[in-house]
């Protein structure tokens, strides 16, 4: 049986804003009559054993299929998920239902045999991406969402994040003469997103990548920073991260052996604490409301200097975001005791492979109790 409890983590909740409006009942477009009988779910290329692994530990009546890099099949087991089916397998970027394959000589023949898979399904939104990056020179998706929005008398112009409770059209591209086709049911801030993938790129103005990885974070788990919290950073040189911190309104502290940028440290509300994290005094972090970390050290020693600072009397941080850069993939098999650790500290963690990081997971950890 499948445990509703995975369907939607806590940080997953449907975004208000594009939720329907009050007293008005929520508009149910019915899923395809022919369901399919495989989950198909996409991964940064390398996850594949992690997510395979925790697919095993939360999904037992699933059974892994087919798989290539960044995309792994799983045959259903004898129950039935419902539509908006997204297990909480942290290495996941999408989780569809798929239909099949569909393969032919031009993107009209393509276009065709979706048609064939997909019968008289009447779809909210559609999206189309790669499996992998590397093809998106080769293969504009939008030029393949366009004409499948037209085939099936979409709105041109419709965003291409979908609104949670809409029916989704999934397009991967595989290669360039063969699609995955599957579908889902929009819940997830990420299953809002084609492929689960963050859209922005990195503005130009930003000092570093960890802008974007910090700011897709803040999506995903929708992160309540207000203005005028205070945030502490171990691992903050260059500084992007403290920049995105700096831009949410927050008074920022980073704490890192090496300089951080001088856009970032000329900020009027910046500080940096120039040294290692362990030699920073425990009372130093009084006050701060968020604990950040992303340091190039091995995932014990980040929580190692986590725990020091969140377990100290006085120390009452409402939330940790944390980067555990994972060495190599098989690291992954220690995540379920990472995160017990932050339970340990009374926190409520939440994990994923976010689509902007490296070898990498970003847990989320909110305060759920006094020590
Ligand atoms: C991936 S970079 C951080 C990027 C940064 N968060 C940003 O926003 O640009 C990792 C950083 O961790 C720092 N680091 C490694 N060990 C550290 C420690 N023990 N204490 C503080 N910083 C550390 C390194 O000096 C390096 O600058």
């Amino acid at each position: 049986m499948y445990d509703v409890r995975m369907q939607r983590t806590t940080s997953e909740s449907t975004s208000p804003s594009r939720e329907a409006p009050p007293h008005q009942p929520p508009r149910v477009t019915p899923a395809p009559a022919v369901r399919g009988t495989f989950l198909l779910a996409t991964c940064q290329g390398g996850a594949e054993a992690s997510l395979v692994r925790r697919q095993e530990a939360i999904l037992p009546d699933v059974v892994k299929a087919a798989w290539r890099r960044g995309v792994v099949t799983f045959r259903l087991g004898s129950s039935d998920p419902p539509d908006d089916f997204f297990p909480d397998l942290v290495f996941a970027r999408a989780v569809i239902r798929s239909l099949g394959q569909v393969s032919g000589a031009s993107d009209a023949q393509r276009i065709a045999a979706v048609r064939a898979l997909a019968a008289d399904t009447t779809w909210d939104a559609i999206h189309v991406w790669h499996r992998d990056r590397r093809l998106e020179a080769e293969i504009d998706p939008q030029t393949i969402r366009a004409a499948l929005l037209a085939d099936y008398s979409l709105q041109a112009t419709q965003p291409t994040a979908a609104r949670p409770g809409d029916l989704v059209l999934d397009c991967l591209i595989d290669t360039a003469d063969r699609w995955w086709v599957g579908w889902h049911r929009a819940g997830t801030p990420m299953s809002c997103l084609p492929g689960g993938m963050h859209p922005k790129a990195l503005p130009e103005d930003k000092v570093s990548r960890a802008w974007l990885k910090l700011d897709e974070a803040i999506a995903t788990f929708a992160v309540d920073m207000r203005p005028g919290q205070r945030a502490v950073e171990l691992g903050a040189s260059p500084g992007g991260a403290c920049q995105r911190l700096l831009e949410a309104g927050l008074t920022v502290v980073g704490i890192d052996p090496a300089p951080v940028d001088e856009r970032v440290a000329a900020h009027a509300n910046f500080e940096q604490w120039q040294m290692r994290a362990r030699d920073v005094k425990v009372k130093s972090f009084r006050g701060f409301d968020w604990i950040v970390a992303d340091m190039n050290i091995d995932p014990r020693s980040t929580l190692e200097s986590l725990g020091r600072i969140v377990t100290a009397a006085g120390n009452k941080p409402a939330g940790i975001i944390a980067t555990l850069k994972l060495p190599d993939w098989s690291r992954a098999e220690e995540l379920p005791g990472w995160l017990d650790q932050f339970r340990d500290w009374g926190f409520l963690p939440r994990a994923r492979q976010i689509s902007t990081g490296g070898r990498e997971v970003c847990v989320v950890a909110l305060r759920t109790r006094r020590r």
